[in-house]
C-alpha cells in the first residue's frame, strides 16, 4: 500500500498527465466525486446543499504553485469573490487557501501581502481563512506568515493554520500555536515526506494524531480535527466525553465526497462537522492525493466511469 501511495503522489506531479486530465471529458467525469465543479457558482451551490444537511463548509479554489505574481493575484481575486458571496448568500462557510497559490514560491513577501489582504477581508466579513499546509519545505515559512498576520490588529479570529501529525516537529508547533491562540486544523498529512522529517508508518502517525488531538481538545480555542479515520474520530469523541469537553468547542472536518455516511452520523449525534469543498479547473494534484490516500477509490471511480 505505501508503494501505491507514493506512486499516486508522484503522479500528482506529472505535468503531461495533468494537462491531459484537466482538459479531457474523461477527466471531468473522473473528478465528479471529489470536486464541486469548475466554477464559483458550482461551489456555492454545493455549499448550500451541504449546509442544508447541517454541515458547515470550507471552500477551496483549487490551484497550487502558481508561476507568476499576476497568477497569484488572480487566484486571490477568486477568494475575495468567495468571501463576498458567502456573506451575500448567508452560507455557513469559510475559505481554505494554499500559500503557494498566493505566490509563496515567487516570494514570501508576495504571499504574505496577498494572504494578509484576504485575512483582512475575512475579518471585515466576520469570516475566517484557513491556511492549508503543504510539503515540509514550506512548514516553517507557512507558520511564520500565519503568525505575523495573526498578530496584526483585528486578525485574531480571522486566520488559522493546519498541522500535520506525520511530522516529528508537530508537537512543538502545536504547543507554540496554542500559546499564541492560533486556531489549528489537525490532519495526518498528505505529502510524500522522507523518514528524516516524518513518521513513516501509519501506526506511528495515528499515535501522533491522537496525542496532538488531545492537546488541541484541552485548549479553550476552537480547533478542528480533520480525518475520515473512524478509529480516530471515535477516540476523539471518547476523550472529549471523558474530559467533559463540550462538542460545540471543536469540529470534525472531512473532504467533499469522502465518508458521507460518517459525516451524517456525526451530525445526528450532535457533533459539528465541516466539509472541505474544492472547485476549479486545476483539480488534478488534489485528486491524485485523494487516490493516494485510498487506492480503492480507483476501483470506485473506474466503475462509475464505465457505468455512465
Ligand atoms: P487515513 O488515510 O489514515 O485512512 C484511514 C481510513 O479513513 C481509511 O481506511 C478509509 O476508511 C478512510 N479514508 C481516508 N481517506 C479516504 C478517501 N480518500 N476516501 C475514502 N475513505 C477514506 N493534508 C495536508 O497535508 N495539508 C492540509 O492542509 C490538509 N487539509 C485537509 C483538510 C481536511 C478537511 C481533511 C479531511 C484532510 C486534509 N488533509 C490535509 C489530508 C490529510 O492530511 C490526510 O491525507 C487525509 O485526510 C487522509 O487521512 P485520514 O486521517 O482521513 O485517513
Amino acid at each position: 500500500m505505501p508503494i501505491l501511495r507514493s506512486a499516486f503522489i508522484a503522479l500528482s506531479r506529472n505535468r503531461p498527465l495533468r494537462h491531459f486530465f484537466e482538459h479531457s471529458a474523461v477527466g471531468t467525469r473522473l473528478n465528479r466525486r471529489f470536486i464541486a465543479g469548475m466554477e464559483i457558482e458550482d461551489a456555492l451551490r454545493v455549499a448550500e446543499a451541504v449546509n442544508r444537511q447541517g454541515i458547515a463548509v470550507t471552500l477551496d479554489s483549487l490551484g497550487e504553485s502558481v508561476t507568476s505574481e499576476s497568477e497569484a493575484h488572480l487566484a486571490a481575486e477568486v477568494y475575495h469573490r468567495l468571501l463576498e458571496s458567502i456573506q451575500k448568500l448567508g452560507l455557513n462557510a469559510n475559505v481554505s487557501v494554499k500559500l503557494t497559490q498566493m505566490g509563496l514560491e515567487q516570494s514570501a513577501e508576495l504571499a504574505e501581502s496577498i494572504a494578509g489582504e484576504l485575512a483582512r477581508h475575512a475579518s471585515a466579513m466576520q469570516n475566517f481563512m484557513r491556511i492549508d499546509m503543504e510539503d515540509s519545505r514550506l512548514t516553517q515559512i507557512t507558520l511564520d506568515i500565519v503568525r505575523r498576520i495573526h498578530a496584526r490588529a483585528g486578525m485574531r479570529d480571522a486566520i488559522g493554520v493546519v498541522i500535520q501529525a506525520y511530522l516529528y516537529r508537530s508537537q512543538a508547533d502545536v504547543e507554540q500555536l496554542l500559546i499564541e491562540g492560533i486556531r489549528i486544523r489537525l490532519c495526518k498529512g498528505a505529502y510524500n515526506e522522507p523518514p528524516e522529517v516524518a513518521f513513516p508508518r501509519k501506526a506511528e502517525v495515528d499515535v501522533s494524531f491522537l496525542k496532538l488531538a488531545q492537546l488541541v481538545l484541552d485548549n479553550p480555542f476552537y480547533h478542528a480535527l480533520a480525518t475520515h479515520d473512524e478509529s480516530m474520530v471515535n477516540a476523539v469523541k471518547a476523550y472529549a466525553e471523558e474530559h467533559r469537553i463540550d462538542p460545540a468547542r471543536f469540529e470534525f472536518q472531512m473532504l467533499y465526497g469522502v465518508r458521507r455516511d460518517l459525516q451524517r452520523k456525526l451530525v445526528a449525534q450532535g457533533y459539528k462537522v465541516r466539509v472541505y469543498v474544492p472547485f476549479g479547473r486545476e483539480w488534478y494534484p488534489y485528486f491524485m492525493r485523494r487516490l493516494a490516500e485510498r487506492p480503492a477509490n480507483v476501483l470506485f471511480l473506474a466503475r462509475n466511469i464505465f457505468r455512465s
